[in-house]
């Protein structure tokens, strides 16, 4: 079966390719490389053996979208990964965010309606929660108002899939609501490089780490949790590829009477940062030049998934924790930067 995934080159698409490959998938990759490089397929490549294409698009423009389709009139799925996904950066360009992340899904479903495309995936985000206190998170959480421009266009974006899957009835849809993705394949043949300067905190800290960074600064040691820093959901990208796989085949053999479908992808556990910097330090034996700083402004204190639904669902269930994630990141930053 032939897929499109849109935002191939950029950080999950790529290991999600992996994946989908492994699985006997066929793949067509379209990314325009705003945030991203061609070489990331040629890391898929290099551990999968097989060569992928991808289309130097922009999604906004539904004319070259739509040329995709008739150059591959047997695609049958489409996961969409292609997005801008900095929050910082959405609060200073609201409509960029807007305009790139919304345009870009109407065209792509206006393509999945025309060819009549039978399976359609989303990548949304824990962000569409905003600042809840009800932990963990089910997929019935009542959503908060986003706490940024980003975090909206994925609001907005699970609304319209909503809605025109009331409509589409011959074709099928998911929102995968990550929580933090991180890690890398565990070769260290790919990881995360984006063209932006790195703000999460796993990258943060490898980059640290091998000096990139004279320092890094944990932001917040007096909020109410264990060890008075913030907590978060990390699972590894390649759990997280599984699960777009395993997604594929839940609407493949999609049995259930709605034709759409959210799921929470987390590990299920809360993981503080100042846990993340100790996993990070033991692991590798390296030391970490790290302060206690001030809390980041619209951070929230803690969150993390039950995951329940897609472990039932799907049948999938991670396989990775915190230590594999600082095992291949920081694998993956050393290959990185030698490259560099
Ligand atoms: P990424 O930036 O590495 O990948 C996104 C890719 O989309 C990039 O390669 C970029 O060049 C491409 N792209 C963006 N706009 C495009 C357009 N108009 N036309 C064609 N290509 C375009 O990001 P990622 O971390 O791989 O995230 C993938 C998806 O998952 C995004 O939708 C993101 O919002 C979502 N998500 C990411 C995280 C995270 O922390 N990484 C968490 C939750 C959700
Ligand atoms: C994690 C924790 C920081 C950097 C973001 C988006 C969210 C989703 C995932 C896309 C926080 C702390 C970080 C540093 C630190 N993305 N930290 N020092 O903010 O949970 O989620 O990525 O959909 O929408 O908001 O991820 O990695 O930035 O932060 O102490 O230098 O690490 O305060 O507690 P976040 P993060």
């Amino acid at each position: 079966m032939k897929v499109l995934v849109t935002g191939g080159c950029g950080y999950i698409g790529s290991h999600t390719i992996v994946d989908l490959l492994d699985n006997g998938f066929e793949v067509v990759s379209v990314d325009n490389l705003v945030n991203s490089s061609a070489d990331s397929l040629d890391g898929v490549e290099a551990i999968t053996g097989t060569k992928v294409q991808n289309y130097q698009v922009d999604l906004c423009d539904l004319a070259a979208t739509k040329q995709i389709f008739v150059d591959h009139p047997d695609i049958k799925g489409v996961i969409h990964f292609a997005a801008l996904k900095f929050v910082g950066e959405s609060v200073e360009q609201p409509l960029r965010y807007f305009n790139n992340n919304i345009n870009s899904l109407l065209n792509v479903l206006t393509c999945v309606e025309e060819n009549e495309v039978d399976h359609f995936i989303f990548s949304s985000s824990c962000s569409v929660y905003g600042n809840t206190d009800a932990l963990p998170v089910t997929e019935e959480t009542p959503l908060q108002e986003a706490e940024s421009p980003y975090g909206r266009t994925k609001q907005i974006g699970e609304q319209i899939i909503r809605d025109f899957a009331q409509k589409q009835h011959s074709s099928s849809f998911v929102s995968l609501r990550y929580f933090n993705p991180c890690g890398a394949h565990p070769t260290a043949l790919l990881g995360e490089s984006p063209l932006q300067k790195a703000s999460n905190l796993i990258p943060v800290i490898t980059e640290t780490a091998i000096g990139k960074r004279d320092k890094m600064m944990v932001f917040g040691d007096d909020y109410d949790t264990r060890d008075g820093s913030c907590i978060r959901d990390y699972i590894h990208v390649m759990d997280l590829a599984n699960a777009h796989t395993k997604a594929l085949q839940f609407l493949i053999n999609q049995k259930n009477s709605s034709n759409y479908t959210v799921f929470n992808l987390g590990i299920g556990e809360g993981v503080s940062v100042l846990e993340a910097v100790n996993a990070f330090m033991k692991v590798t034996g390296q030391a970490l030049n790290y302060e206690l700083g001030p809390r980041r402004p619209g951070d929230v204190v803690a969150i993390y998934a039950n995951l329940d639904k897609a472990a039932s669902a799907l049948g999938w269930t991670p396989k990775y924790g915190i230590e594999d994630i600082m095992k291949t990141a920081w694998a993956w930053e050393q290959k990185r930067t030698v490259k560099v």
